[in-house]
């Protein structure tokens, strides 16, 4: 077992266990310098978005759910189908997760597999859980039994809606390739109910004591740096979490953060060791950019005018 100084290492040893997510490709002199760094995935179904990204070479896969589909304009499940395909197309051999919308054993299988066949670089999101919430009446162990159904029929399963590390884990144990933890709704919760009283955000965003003269929560480094590396994101430490347990066992399911809200939730989970993080593209957006960056560029610019002519 790990005990908690060793968890970073343990962390470490599975990462480069497993397959090299930047391969070099053969015959490139210069190699790359980050084998075994995470994947970014883009979080979003707008084709335009996921384009942009994937040109720039900032992201290796996408994750779909119906609120994205909706939001980037599907209104049937005929459309919403056309507009996946598409994905999967522009992403090829790259992996888009592709979410079930049925919600009993024989139909989710069945619709697995209708999507399954629109790429083969579809991996398939199943909900591990939350069937009771809309049918009282169903099997709790819907979710499970669909992710064990599709790993015997050889299809990727990525298992959504996980908020707790025991989820994660049975997930894994069923046979699920990309187990998916929602930090931010799990933090954006927690804040929410611990602490009413403060202004709606997550948690990662109050920081006690390290106020600035104006009085508001802007440090000039990451949250995780003014705080000395107090963890005050239940989402954050939920990957922690199952990083730890997954290295325990060596288990090779893939660590997907997801609903991710900020940069700095980006920089944590890049600290708790994920395997990937799916990002909406605004937050992709706000990336390369820093004031400090923006006041460099600038001066920089103003001095090479000298060597313009
Ligand atoms: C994961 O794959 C989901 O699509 C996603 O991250 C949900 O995030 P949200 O909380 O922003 O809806």
């Amino acid at each position: 077992m790990l005990s908690p100084e060793s968890i970073g290492a343990a962390i470490h040893a599975r990462r480069v266990r497993l397959p090299e997510t930047h391969a070099t490709p053969a015959g490139k002199r210069l190699a790359h310098r980050a084998p075994h760094a995470p994947m970014i995935f883009a979080d979003t179904a707008d084709y335009d978005d996921i384009k942009s990204l994937y040109e720039a070479g900032i992201i290796t896969g996408v994750t779909t759910n119906p609120t994205l589909l909706k939001k980037a304009g599907a209104r049937s499940w005929d459309q919403a189908k056309e507009m996946l395909t598409a994905i999967l197309k522009l992403m090829h051999p790259m992996p888009v997760s592709l979410e079930l919308t049925m919600l009993n054993r024989e139909e989710m299988v069945r619709q697995a597999e209708e999507l399954a066949a629109l790429g083969e670089n579809s991996v398939i999101k199943v909900p591990i859980g939350g069937y009771r919430a809309i049918d009282p009446a169903a099997d709790p162990y819907t979710g499970l039994r669909v992710i064990h159904d599709l790993w015997e029929r050889d299809i990727r399963v990525n298992c959504t809606l996980i908020f707790n590390s025991t989820q994660a884990f049975w997930a894994a144990m069923v046979g699920a390739t990309y187990v998916s933890p929602f930090l931010g709704r799990l933090a954006d919760y927690e804040y929410k109910h611990d602490h009413p009283e403060r202004p709606a955000g997550n948690a990662l965003y109050w920081i006690e004591d390290h106020r600035n003269a104006q009085g508001d929560q802007h440090v000039s480094n990451s949250e995780y740096v003014a705080s000395a590396g107090a963890r005050k994101d239940t989402g954050v430490r939920l990957i922690h979490e199952i990083c730890a347990i997954f290295s325990n066992y060596d288990i090779q399911s893939l660590v997907l953060a997801s609903s991710l809200r900020n940069p700095v939730q980006l920089t944590e989970c890049l600290l708790a060791g994920a395997d990937i993080l799916t990002v909406p593209a605004e937050v992709l957006k706000t990336v390369p950019d820093h004031p400090l960056t923006d006041a460099g560029m600038i001066s920089f610019n103003d001095d090479a005018q000298a060597f313009i002519k």
